[in-house]
């Protein structure tokens, strides 16, 4: 499952010629819900520290709002919290000095039945975000590569599809 949703995502990007594949599968190699800790701020910084990380999350949650794929998921979902929210987690994983204190994916997503399409759908905006925030090629892949593993906590394991497995 994991293996096919990365080449999934990678090849569906690489089509449109936005990503360099092969740098997100070997980043994402292992097979773990949640990816080691950062070694060094690098990918903080490659993201313009916590303002440049802000300001992509301020285009992506309207983006998650406007889409019809995703807007039936966040009705009632305060945006504002929720790009706080993204903000401090993506500066953890990027190796900044922030602390995400939220919930847990696993308990944040349990009851939202999300399917591995809606998945896909949600990367593809952030990718379009990151992209319309000028965040250098590489520090995409390397922030994805980063997030991918988190399917595993976030799809719904009981509506997969077995060939997605
Ligand atoms: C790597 C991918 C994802 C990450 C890093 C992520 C991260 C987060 C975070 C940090 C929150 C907490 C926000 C808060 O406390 O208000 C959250 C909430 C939420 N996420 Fe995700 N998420 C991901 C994928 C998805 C997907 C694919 C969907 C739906 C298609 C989704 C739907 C939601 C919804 C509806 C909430 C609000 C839950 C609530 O307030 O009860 N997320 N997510």
């Amino acid at each position: 499952m994991y293996r096919s949703l990365l080449f999934f995502v990678s090849a569906r990007l690489r089509r449109r010629g936005l990503l360099a594949g092969a740098g997100l599968l070997l980043a994402c190699s292992a097979r773990l819900a949640q990816a080691a800790p950062p070694t060094d701020d690098s990918l903080y910084q490659a993201w313009g520290g916590k303002a440049g990380i802000r300001a992509v999350m301020d285009d992506f949650v309207p983006r998650l709002y406007a889409d019809a794929r995703m807007a039936p998921f966040f009705k009632g979902v305060d945006p504002e919290h929720l790009g706080a929210q993204l903000t401090e987690q993506l500066c953890q994983e990027a190796g900044g000095p922030c602390r995400y204190t939220g919930a847990s994916m696993k308990l944040l997503h349990a009851d939202l039945n999300i399917q591995r399409r809606d998945f896909l759908a949600l990367v593809e905006i952030l990718q379009q975000a990151m992209v319309a925030q000028g965040i250098p090629f590489r520090a995409q892949n390397r922030m994805l590569a980063r997030l991918a593993p988190m399917h595993r906590d976030i799809i719904s394991e009981t509506n997969e599809a077995p060939a997605a497995r």
